[in-house]
């Protein structure tokens, strides 16, 4: 393990139980410690700088080290440290976000509710979609849709529909009804020559399947992220979102949106819902909300919903759903700074622009020996690493090429996300060209390394 006795590293392999990560392999190696951020970068505390191409979590969207929202906070934090909004209780900043975050999204959303996560933010969506539907008399229709490969959290229910193994194995998920649609992603899943509107039409035609087959008075909504993110960077097949949407209206399904990366410009729009031309009943927003800053995810609702629900509170005595932090000041505070950083820097159209170069760049590498597939939209995009790119057979194991040209890019000033064998890239709005053409570079570098390495090893080694 790195570090000497009593240093931050040692400590944290002593006291700390990570999220996501193989606790037993990070005693062996031990954590690296990040200790500082600027823009697109941040510093471990050996000093080394690596070009942050997740932006985090996919959502530092304003980059590291933005003094606006550090002032915002700092000046909330003097005024109104905290306060709740339960039993008709309110404050300035959420109020001002609620009202800017309805003026933004589709037409349809008219109430916002305040959440800590996007995780809490679904798990909201589902009790929101039960209550609303108990409130209709229809005491059936509590089921969820959601696909293969989805994320949409870790709580029990947001868990549930999150269709990854890894996050379902041992954990005794799903939790709750839930049915696994297949996931949009054309070179995996489509048949041979199929194209991508025939693709559509065959994954439209599984969920009416799906519908009918549970049958459609126990089929409350369809959940899905606009353009996948965490399963893999999944821009879906062309068509797609306009069948989805009218197989799920046929059946009176409501269709929850979870733009949690996709939202505030990751694609090139504000919104990806924008970009497909999605309507959806409610929208669940996080991460580039507030660039992280400050943990906030809002769930978006439409004018139907918030009225069943609003006459359900009112027969029950009180809508019993809420958390200590919802409405939270301090986060609702740097949210609107930092989506004014968005709008006066044209984040959005940086990101269009910018992502461009992207996806121009990273698709050069193509013809790579390791690379199946390049695939994206704006500033989000993946590359497929195979072992055969004619066959577009996985490594196997699945995994240990991604985890080398992970810990590889660090080596190369670099940090990207490997998923399995996918590679991911979302780097902060704020990037620019030259920025784009250097971490294309340092993964061109670490992609050659490993491919110079798989001629004298065998997968299982690496
Ligand atoms: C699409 C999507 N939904 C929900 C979540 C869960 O958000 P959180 O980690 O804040 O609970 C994530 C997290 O990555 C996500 O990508």
């Amino acid at each position: 393990m790195r570090g000497l006795p009593n240093s931050i590293q040692a400590r944290d392999v002593e006291y700390v139980l990570h999220p996501v990560t193989n606790a037993r392999k990070h005693e062996e190696i031990g954590p690296i410690v990040i200790d500082r951020g600027e823009g697109i970068y941040v510093y471990d505390d050996q000093g080394n700088r690596y070009l942050e191409a997740l932006a985090g979590l996919w959502s530092v969207a304003v980059g590291f080290g933005e003094k606006r929202l550090v002032e915002a906070a700092a000046r909330q934090m003097a005024k109104l440290p905290y306060y709740h909004t339960f039993s008709h209780k309110t404050n300035e900043p959420s109020v001002l976000l609620a009202e800017r975050l309805v003026k933004m999204t589709p037409d349809r959303l008219k109430r916002a509710f305040f959440t800590n996560s996007g995780s809490e933010a679904n798990d909201s969506a589902i009790k929101m979609v039960w209550y609303y539907n108990n409130a209709r008399g229809l005491h059936q229709k509590k089921k969820f849709i959601s696909r293969t490969n989805a994320y949409h959290g870790i709580t029990l229910a947001s868990g549930s529909l999150t269709g990854l193994p890894a996050n379902q194995r041992d954990f005794d998920l799903p939790f709750v009804p839930v049915r696994h649609v297949t996931c949009p992603h054309h070179y995996r899943f489509a048949e041979p020559g199929e194209s991508e509107e025939a693709f559509a039409d065959r994954l439209a035609a599984e969920l009416e399947a799906v519908i009918l087959e549970e049958g459609p008075e126990t089929v409350a909504a369809f959940i899905g992220e606009p353009l996948m993110g965490a399963g893999g960077v999944l821009p879906p097949p062309a068509t797609y979102w306009d069948k989805i949407q009218a197989v799920c209206r046929k059946y009176d399904v409501l269709i929850v949106a979870d733009e949690v990366i996709n939202g505030f410009g990751r694609l090139g729009t504000m919104f990806a819902c924008d970009y497909y031309g999605i309507d959806p009943d409610i929208m669940v927003l996080s991460k580039q909300i507030t660039s992280s800053y400050q943990p906030l995810a809002a769930v978006m609702i439409s004018q139907e919903l918030y009225d069943g629900i609003a006459d359900n509170s009112r027969k029950i005595g009180t809508f019993g759903h809420g958390f200590t932090a919802s409405g939270h000041p301090v986060p609702a505070a740097v949210a609107l700074e930092n989506l004014d950083i968005i709008e006066e820097n044209n984040l959005v159209e940086n990101a269009r622009r910018v992502g461009e170069v992207m996806q121009v760049e990273l698709r050069k590498l193509a013809g790579h020996p390791l690379v199946g597939e390049v695939r994206g939209v704006g500033l989000i995009a993946a590359v497929e690493l195979v072992a055969d790119k004619a066959t577009k057979a996985k490594f196997d194991p699945i995994g240990k090429v991604g985890a080398h040209v992970f810990s590889r890019a660090h080596e190369n000033g670099l940090i990207i996300r490997a998923i399995g064998d996918v590679i991911a890239f979302c780097p902060p709005l704020i990037i620019n060209e030259e920025q784009v053409h250097d971490m294309v570079k340092r993964f061109k570098l670490t992609l050659d390394e490993t491919a110079q390495e798989l001629l004298n090893r065998d997968v299982a080694s690496m």
